[in-house]
């Protein structure tokens, strides 16, 4: 099935590792153009661009760019637009996850987490936004969220669980606001997927989320990544608004 990416311009959020770097994979095979930002692994950064554009014949842009900070948002923004183009579709990915009980949590941290997963996704969807009707031209928005939005953790993120159910909160907002406008916002909702974010947790508990998985595995970062592309294109045409379940069936909503 052609998903019509060829040469569209993608800013991923937070590819340099796990789940942004197999959606930066992802819409690279389909011949778009990938952006991408980090804040620590530089390294990692830069094999994934010489990667995709050796393997792929694409463009590939990585930019240091701290989602919390506004200036460094609007920085990589212009980047983008100087490097690759317009862009088309915004993948807000980043994201952290302090662990520990409620009492453990200082007011920095939850801010912190806030400022990352949730003001840094307003702050570039509203970039975005701003340009593609400037441009008078559609485009799509995919969040990624997470199951526990809906579910709340068993192992202790309440910052980032609450910062998961503004995503899906603003996801609907925003999809209501400019959907008539061509511009379509959706969000994943994952389970657990093997990357860094849950190694630890994954090895520690296994037999134990295996019980709440009816699909009995934990999910590839490719499995998510194949859903933000068919929800970023145009075969997803008449979807917006919507979280879909990525959790191997933990919610069943
Ligand atoms: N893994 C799961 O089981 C799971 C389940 C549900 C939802 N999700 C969601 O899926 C998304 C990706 O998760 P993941 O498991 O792939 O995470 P991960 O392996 O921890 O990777 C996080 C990515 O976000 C970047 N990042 C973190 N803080 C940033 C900041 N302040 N500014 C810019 N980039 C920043 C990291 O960049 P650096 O490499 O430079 O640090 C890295 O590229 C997240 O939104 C997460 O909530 C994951």
């Amino acid at each position: 099935m052609d998903l019509h990416l060829k040469n569209k311009v993608i800013l991923v959020t937070g590819g340099s590792r796990g789940i942004g770097r197999a959606i930066c994979e992802a819409f690279a095979a389909e011949g778009a153009l990938v952006a991408f930002n980090y804040v620590n692994s530089q390294e990692k950064a830069e094999a994934l661009s010489a990667y995709l554009q050796d393997k792929y014949g694409t463009k590939a842009l990585n930019v240091k760019a701290d989602m919390s900070k506004e200036s460094e948002i609007s920085a990589m923004i212009t980047q983008v637009e100087q490097t690759l183009g317009a862009i088309d579709v915004l993948v807000n990915n980043a994201a952290v996850c302090p662990s520990g009980p409620i009492t453990s949590y200082s007011t920095e941290t939850w801010n912190e987490t806030f400022a990352v997963n949730v003001t840094g996704m307003f702050i570039a969807s509203r970039e975005v936004v701003s340009r593609l009707l400037q441009q008078q031209k559609g485009g799509a928005i995919v969040n990624i969220a997470s199951q526990a939005a809906f579910r709340g953790s068993t192992t202790g993120h309440l910052p980032y669980d609450s910062s998961k159910g503004a995503m899906v909160s603003f996801t609907i907002g925003l999809a209501r606001e400019v959907s008539a406008k061509g511009i379509r916002v959706n969000a994943v909702a994952p389970g657990l997927v093997r990357t860094e974010m849950v190694a630890k947790t994954w090895e520690e508990r296994k037999e134990r989320y295996l019980q709440t998985i009816p699909i009995q595995r934990i999910a590839e970062p490719q499995e998510i990544a194949d859903i933000v592309v068919f929800l970023a294109s145009e075969r997803a045409g008449y979807i917006t608004g919507a979280t879909v379940d990525a959790s191997g069936g933990m919610m069943m909503r």
